[in-house]
């Protein structure tokens, strides 16, 4: 599997993300986590809201039946959103990352997380307050890297502008049936509803400031509707998937992968799968480097139009 550099860390560019695995049994994150290491995962995505928690503790049993892989593997995970009885907030302040990194520390059964993300913005964040609390995860060896997620260019800046720390990790819903930061780019300009900006040009944002994209639900359409994949509202998509993955010797799922690692910006697909032989096979897309044409083909069969 090829490996990106992300602060000071070699991270494999897919990454196994943990927020279906709450009601799991033990055995059977064992077994997803193991296949994950054989295949050449080395980093896994958490966040405090997964199961309340409970991910993080099921995770946490499974590595613990082989304590030396903790040393061999990267754990991400975020902080952030409070769920107050179904009701989500945010919440940026000092108190609450320090109190929430406690947590993650706590479930996680470990000393150190490789990486903290915000989750999602906070209105009400106070840049002076994130930077302190960074400040003391970071000194206290608590934290090593550190990051956001579905965070805006400016919104960043803001952060950096008082963080020590450099924040190398923009969490992004991004796939071929979710793409508007590709659709404003290429519709730059126009009147047509794709140049719309959703997105304030974080894609360019990020690769200007080498900030690592991680591409989160990278199957999904909307905001959780389903997978695209074997899904006949995608039909020709999945007819050019098939056929690209024939010519490769892969499936549609890892075709869907490498479609995402074949963008040049700094990206790791962060896969939710809980079952290990759909994980064994969208591994394979590591390996993938679609051409230009079959980027485009497989982008156009998604639905969307090219000016
Ligand atoms: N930062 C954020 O705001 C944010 C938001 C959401 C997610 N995330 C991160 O991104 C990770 C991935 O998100 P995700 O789980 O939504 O990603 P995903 O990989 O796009 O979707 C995974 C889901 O798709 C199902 N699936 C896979 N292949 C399928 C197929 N051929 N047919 C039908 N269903 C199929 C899986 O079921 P099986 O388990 O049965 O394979 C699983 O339920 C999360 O674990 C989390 O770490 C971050």
């Amino acid at each position: 599997m090829k490996k990106i550099t992300l602060g000071g860390m070699q991270a494999s560019d897919i990454v196994l993300g943990c927020m279906r695995i709450s009601d799991m049994a033990v055995s059977r994150v064992q077994e997803l986590l193991e296949t994950a290491v054989e295949e050449g995962i080395n980093y896994f995505d958490h966040a405090d809201l997964y199961g309340h928690g409970a991910s993080e503790e099921v995770f946490a049993k499974a590595m613990g039946q082989k304590p030396s892989l903790r040393e061999r593997i990267y754990l991400q995970s975020k902080c952030g959103i409070r769920d107050d009885g179904g009701l989500f907030r945010y919440d940026f302040s000092k108190s609450h990352i320090l109190k929430s990194v406690d947590g993650i520390l706590k479930r996680l059964n470990i000393d150190y997380l490789d990486a903290l993300l915000l989750h999602r913005p906070d209105p009400l964040v106070e840049p002076e307050e994130v930077a302190e609390a960074f400040e003391l995860l970071h000194s206290s060896g608590k934290v090593r890297s550190f990051g956001v997620s579905n965070q805006s260019p400016m919104l960043i800046e803001l952060l950096q502008k008082y963080v020590n720390q450099p924040l190398v990790i923009n969490q992004l819903q991004f796939g071929v049936a979710h793409t508007p930061m590709l659709d404003q780019e290429l519709f730059f300009n126009m009147t047509a509803d794709q140049s719309v900006d959703r997105s304030s040009e974080i894609l360019e944002y990020c690769r200007l400031k080498d900030i690592a994209i991680q591409a989160w639900s990278p199957f999904q359409y909307g905001f959780f509707e389903g997978v695209y994949l074997d899904n006949a509202k995608f039909g020709p998509l999945n007819d050019t998937l098939d056929a690209i993955g024939r010519k490769y010797g892969v499936s549609k799922a890892a075709v869907g992968v490498a479609w995402i690692l074949r963008h040049p910006a700094k990206t790791q697909v962060i896969v939710g799968t809980t079952n290990p032989e759909r994980l064994k096979a969208m591994c394979k897309g590591s390996e993938v480097v679609l051409t230009r044409e079959e980027w485009y083909e497989i982008y156009r069969a998604a639905g969307h139009k090219i000016p």
